[in-house]
């Protein structure tokens, strides 16, 4: 027992110091480097197609991967929900690519990034190749949870911008559209620290989402949620060509396709919304 001690404390010592290391740098022991090679998604007509074949998705949402990749201790969970995933034959996962002035934000204020939080998306993405998933990375949240529209106005308000307290002045104030196509300019162009690849340039990600869940409310017309749109995906594709481009709409009909307002939901608040699916999503034609 005595002579045994000797030897067993430093076997101990030792891996749990090996424990250690792997749980702070786990990452350079993944050579993401080596990811499987995937291919762009492009359309033709109403197919998705990769490599000349048609892609039929099998998508889920995980809104949380960015959030739980900051945390040393949370991040095996998106390993363990990407391998789930692929092994139930899953290929496109949602997740956001935002985090506003919140808790572990990734934009704490317009323009200024969390380096920190900026390599938890590095390594969701990195992930993501590895098990051959691909994402769907929303760019702004419509509702107030990890910061969205709010925050967005608020951080003008802050900076001494005069504008409406309303949350659509998202879409109007030309202050926030500038914070906003800032963002997305920081994220297309961010280099991953893992694979070395651009985000524009990483066929890992499926496609850019604009806003997750769009409304705007103040302009029943859907007017100026439609100005928004154009402006914002010209942006896009102005800076990645690659990717495919979606808006994040819920799906609801609005005036400008009367035909279709018997499909939405009972009454008439979801034609109200200032949201159209098919006006929204045409002048797009990406
Ligand atoms: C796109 O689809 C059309 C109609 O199915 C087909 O004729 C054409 O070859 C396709 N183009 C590509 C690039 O796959
Ligand atoms: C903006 O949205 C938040 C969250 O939904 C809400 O609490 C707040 O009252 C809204 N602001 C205005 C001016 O309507």
């Amino acid at each position: 027992m005595v002579a045994g001690n000797g030897v067993f404390y430093p076997i101990i010592g030792f891996a749990s110091c090996v424990a250690f290391i792997y749980m702070s740098f786990g990452d350079l022991w993944v050579n993401y480097h080596e990811e499987p090679e995937l291919s762009f998604v492009q359309r033709n007509g109403t197919h998705f197609m990769v490599d000349g074949r048609i892609f039929y998705i099998n998508g889920w949402n995980s809104y949380w991967f960015l959030d739980h990749a900051v945390d040393e201790y949370r991040r095996p969970r998106i390993r363990a929900m990407l391998q789930a995933g692929a092994k139930m034959g899953l290929t496109v996962c949602r997740t956001w690519a935002f985090n506003d002035g919140a808790y572990n934000a990734l934009q704490i204020s317009p323009g200024r990034y969390d380096e920190r939080v900026f390599k938890a998306l590095d390594h969701v993405i990195a992930e993501a190749g590895q098990h051959g998933i691909r994402l769907l990375l929303s760019l702004v949240n419509n509702l107030q949870a990890y910061g969205g529209k709010t925050q967005y106005v608020q951080w003008a308000w802050e900076e001494g911008v005069g504008l409406s307290s309303s949350n659509d002045s998202f879409f109007y104030d030309p202050s926030i559209r500038h914070y906003f196509k800032n963002h997305v300019k920081t994220l297309l162009t961010r280099k991953n620290t893992l694979t070395g690849i651009q985000y524009r340039d990483d066929p890992t990600i499926f496609g850019w989402e604009l806003i997750n869940e769009p409304r705007c409310m103040t302009d029943r017309s859907g007017n100026s949620l439609q100005d928004w749109i154009e402006e914002m995906s010209t942006f896009v594709k102005s800076i990645d060509k690659k990717h495919l481009l979606t808006v994040g709409l819920e799906g609801f009909y609005g005036p400008k396709s009367p035909k279709r307002l018997t499909v939405n939901p009972p009454g008439d608040w979801a034609a109200n919304l200032g949201s159209d699916f098919i006006r929204n999503s045409n002048p797009l034609n990406h």
